[in-house]
């Protein structure tokens, strides 16, 4: 078990990096969507990694459970998920939070270049927050996950597939979610390319 008095006082700081950075991400959106008048994000999703959770990923690491191996070894303490249309709209807003100079950017792995061995397809930027804590500035990791609503759907049903086969998922459904995952590379291109053709179209 976690101590119980450190625990409190980094959830407090997961819980108020969180808040700060919705509200950073939804000024960055809302001022480029204003600027281009292109709504670039469908939605956005967030939580904090529970107590149970976090435990479990020091346990899979094989570290002792203790609150400071939570924060330097659990990045996903706070999760962000931004869901966007278009492949492209995945790149803008990569490049948008980077530029952003409001984050330092501690690691970035481009799974839409190269997805993963199961067929996950997303981008992933994990970030510090800054946050004032005790009148001075601290930096709290965060995970962004940044995907189309094509990879989204593939990501959410690979997720509740997987809670059905607590131990591994057979071999003939992995592959079978592997085609999906293709087919859903194939749809995010072909989109992508309609909406260019409408916009130079429209133009
Ligand atoms: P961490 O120490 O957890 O960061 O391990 P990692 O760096 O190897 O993992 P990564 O950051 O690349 O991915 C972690 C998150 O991506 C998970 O918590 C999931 O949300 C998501 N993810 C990664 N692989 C898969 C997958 O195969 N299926 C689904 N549905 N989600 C995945
Ligand atoms: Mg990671």
């Amino acid at each position: 078990m976690l101590e119980e008095e450190s625990y409190k006082e980094i959830m407090l700081k997961y819980i108020f990096a969180k808040k700060t950075l919705e509200v950073k991400l939804d000024c960055l959106v809302s001022e480029y969507e204003l600027k281009n008048e292109y709504t670039i994000v469908e939605h956005v999703k967030s939580r904090i990694k529970s107590e149970e959770s976090a435990i479990g990923k020091l346990k899979r690491k094989n570290l002792p459970i203790t609150c400071d191996n939570l924060v330097k070894h659990v990045h996903d303490m706070i999760g962000i998920r931004i869901v966007c249309s278009f492949l492209a709209d995945v790149y803008e807003l990569v490049n948008l939070i980077k530029n952003s100079g409001q984050f330092k950017i501690l690691d970035e792995s481009d799974y839409i270049k190269c997805p993963k061995t199961s067929g996950y397809v997303s981008y992933h930027l994990n970030i510090l927050v800054p946050i004032y804590w005790e009148k001075k500035v601290e930096y709290v990791e965060a995970e962004i996950q940044i995907r189309t609503v094509a990879m989204d759907f593939w990501a959410s049903s690979d997720h509740k597939l997987r809670y059905k086969f607590p131990i591994n998922i057979p071999e003939e459904l992995e592959n079978e979610m592997l085609i999906c995952s293709n087919d859903i590379i194939l749809l995010d291109k072909k989109m992508q390319r309609l909406y260019n053709a409408i916009k130079k179209y429209q133009e």
